[in-house]
């Protein structure tokens, strides 16, 4: 057997890949494009179907699968995917960070490239190769459900924090033992949803992809983000699975991606029995291929189907090996073949959840969070300092902190969706181990003073859940999750709360979501509080106590009246295990808040949507019964200090379009605290060809001020990216007027302005 040529690690891999092609049957080159589901057992997978790949394999039914692999006739090794998008998910005890959408938070591509490579070295240890991970879905309706696992609403920044994961899961090249293949997901326009509805139609043109929804994509496939994942949704009628345009002209065409894909859950079969394009599977499959899907995500029926195309002369043989290479191609240069990469027991004591991996997390979780308003309560008592036992310290009198809420000593919400018991794998039903979680209110008790009391109410619940009346299963085979429905407002549970609040100095409400109201298939129709919240914040904030709001939510959602106007609010998308101390630390003082918005709130679900960066071209700003204006913009984030800006100076008034606009502002710590100061650099295009955003973010600089400091901060925009997308589809820098925008947010109060003139 060592001496077949595709065995011979010595060998070019493209030889390697070629002789094992050949020597392939055509069941075997079908199933080796197919991946799927070890939720039902493996044997079945491997022996009857041929997979090339599975994915949400419980860590015994991994190695099973690899074992029954290395027994095949061919050898051939298996590629173990999971979703492990902000930490190894459903390994128990694995380090979960934030979600992407609090990742974006930190506005910090090297953290979050340390969250990727800490993410590999955990994931590579376990048997798994490939994680689908990063999304780079534009989130514009609030009401999706899956906004959490977005970077935001900005193309530019998507990009950024998309290229710093892919370098993160990719390591040193995917030799290096510790790379797990990156997947750039969902290809292309997906999050365009209607009315926020998750996989519907997408109304998108091709202009409009081009313009926002394809660049982070384009960047991350020329950087060598080694697969991509196909959303689900058609546009203009046409699957995502089967549009030769996007697939063909575009990826493989313009950008000559030389990469994987994979199709998204089912596409294949959704293409026969959801969109109704085919009549069957066979012709389903035929498309598919011919479209230059490579691997096919949990279609079973593709087996049947893809050979009877075959048969049918719908296809050629030949039209498999394309894919059937790329596949393979994969697994020679993972070196599967000298070294399967199995799990391994000893790496995994020595890297799962290591208390190294925590220090960063809970970095990432204190740089994750934007504080939207502050009256001076915050940072409490005037802020503290850490002792030496990590407490805080204080020579003040001792208070008294209410701290009360559905989410703050909820350890699944402050995890988010896909991690631990968030419902997409059956193996750690109760989810992560308790202990690795610090909730907020864990967080208060660990370190607040000495002396002080925490008391603790839940206040209110946010949703009770039911079974789905539709049935267990989704036509997909997917289960259906209960259905969730508002909780009544209990007037006992606000008593006591109340009841906590009027004894305390300070009220701490943790509100938000949970994960019945988050995810795919859960598009949420409103933004507001749900369930009892609305009412608990309200006689909260009755008792004139000082109230700080943290909304601990999967998204940005719209506060009522009694938060908006309380003490302070904290925003924290799910902050992942460490998230509760951060926020402690946060509220007591011992950390600045550094975190700015990726995403605008809403102050009403009718105003979707609120991005910032949309076309001109409208009749005013207002509804007749609201503003348009959101109740926080993208970018906005305040720090324990004030920072003002001054003097914007161009200081290349007149630019070629293959130069660099530089330019400078002086920023002044003008309070007693240090900032980290995001220095946020928009472009707006004074005059363009067709309409276009009124500003765009092009760059940004995070430079740390300390108090009663000035400082000169250099910014610099090359002026190729001050481009449009013009009527015929091309990206262009047209010369002319142009300004720049400088300033701590995107709303126009807060930027200086200075011009610059773009010549040919
Ligand atoms: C469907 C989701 O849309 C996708 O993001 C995920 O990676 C796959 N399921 C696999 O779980």
């Amino acid at each position: 057997m060592s001496s077949l040529p595709y065995l011979d690690p010595t060998l070019p891999t493209e030889q390697r890949v070629a002789d094992l092609v050949g020597r392939m049957t055509l069941p075997e080159k079908v199933g080796q494009m197919l991946q799927l589901t070890a939720r039902d057992g493996v044997r079945h997978l491997v022996e009857e179907f041929h997979v090339g790949s599975i994915l949400h394999g419980s860590p015994e039914r991994v190695r099973e699968a690899a074992d029954l692999a290395g027994r095949t006739r061919l050898g051939i090794p298996l590629l173990v995917a999971e979703d492990c998008i902000h930490g190894h998910s459903f390994w128990t005890g694995a380090t979960i960070f934030p979600t992407q959408l609090g990742m974006a938070a930190t506005w910090d591509a090297a953290l979050i490239e340390q969250v990727a490579r800490i993410t590999a070295v955990e994931v590579a240890a376990t048997g798994v190769h490939w994680t689908f991970s990063p999304v780079l879905c534009i989130a514009r309706d609030l009401r999706w459900g899956r906004v959490s696992e977005t970077f935001g609403e900005d193309p530019f920044l998507i990009g950024e924090f998309a290229s710093a994961m892919v370098r993160g899961y990719q390591g040193g090249g995917l030799d290096d033992p510790t790379a797990i293949l990156a997947c750039a997901k969902h290809f292309a326009g997906y999050s365009e949803t209607q009315g926020g509805r998750d996989a519907s139609e997408a109304d998108i043109s091709r202009r409009k992809l081009r313009s926002w929804f394809l660049p982070p994509f384009e960047r991350v496939a020329r950087e060598g983000c080694r697969t991509f994942m196909l959303g689900y949704q058609s546009m203009d009628g046409v699957p995502v699975t089967v549009n030769d345009w996007l697939l063909n002209e575009v990826l493989r065409g313009e950008w000559d991606y030389r990469g994987t894909l994979v199709t998204d859950w089912d596409n294949v079969g959704r293409m026969v029995w959801e969109q109704h394009i085919f009549p069957d599977f066979t012709a389903a499959s035929a498309a598919a291929v011919k479209a230059g899907n490579d691997m096919v995500m949990t279609t079973p029926d593709f087996f049947d189907g893809a050979q009877d195309a075959v048969a049918k002369g719908l296809l050629e043989e030949s039209d498999l090996d394309a894919a059937v290479t790329r596949i393979l191609t994969l697994k020679f240069e993972l070196g599967l073949f000298e070294n399967p990469r199995h799990p391994d027991a000893a790496r995994q004591a020595e890297v799962i959840g290591i208390a190294a991996h925590a220090e960063v997390n809970l970095e990432v979780a204190r740089r994750s969070l934007v504080l939207l308003r502050n009256d001076g309560t915050l940072p409490l008592a005037g802020g503290l300092t850490a002792g030496p036992d990590g407490r805080a310290a204080t020579d003040g009198p001792a208070r008294t902190i209410a701290i009360v809420g559905p989410n703050a000593d909820d350890p699944h919400t402050q995890l988010g969706d896909w991690a631990g018991a968030s419902g997409q794998a059956e193996w750690l039903p109760d989810g992560h181990p308790r202990e690795m979680i610090t909730t907020v209110l864990d967080g208060l008790r660990e370190i607040a003073p000495d002396g002080w009391t925490v008391t603790h109410a839940r206040g209110a619940d946010i949703v009770v859940t039911g079974p789905d009346p539709e049935g267990e299963f989704f036509p997909d085979g997917q289960p259906r999750p209960d259905v969730a429905l508002p909780a009544a407002v209990d007037e006992a549970l606000i008593a006591a709360a109340v009841a906590d609040a009027s004894r305390a100095d300070y009220v701490v409400a943790v509100v938000g979501d949970r994960i019945e109201l988050v995810g795919e298939y859960r598009s949420t129709a409103t933004l507001e509080l749900v369930g009892g919240q609305v009412a608990l914040l309200d006689a909260l904030a009755a008792t004139g106590k000082p109230l700080i709001v943290v909304l601990l939510s999967s998204k940005p959602l719209v506060l009522p009246p009694s938060a908006l106007n309380a003490a302070a609010i904290v925003y924290a998308a799910n902050p992942g295990m460490r998230g509760g101390r951060a926020v402690a630390e946060l509220l007591l003082g011992l950390i600045e808040p550094t975190g700015r918005l990726p995403i605008s709130f809403a102050r009403h679900a009718g105003q979707q949507p609120t991005y910032y960066n949309q076309v001109r071209g409208q009749h005013g700003h207002r509804y007749a019964d609201l503003t348009q204006a959101p109740a926080f913009a993208f970018g906005q984030g305040l720090s324990y200090t004030t920072v003002e800006y001054s003097g914007l100076r161009v200081l290349t008034p007149t630019v070629g379009t293959s130069d660099t606009v530089r330019a400078q502002v002086q920023l002044r710590n003008t309070g007693a605290r240090p900032a980290v100061e995001t220095v946020q650099v928009y472009v707006s295009d004074t005059v363009t060809s067709v309409t276009w955003a009124e500003q765009e973010l092009k760059a940004y600089r995070q430079v740390t001020v300390a108090p009663g400091e000035t400082c000169l901060v250099e910014l610099e925009v090359p002026v190729s990216a001050c481009s449009i997308v013009d009527a015929r589809g091309a990206r262009v820098v047209e010369p002319g007027e142009f300004e720049l925008r400088v300033g701590p947010s995107s709303r126009v109060e807060d930027l200086q302005r200075a011009g610059f003139t773009v010549v040919v």
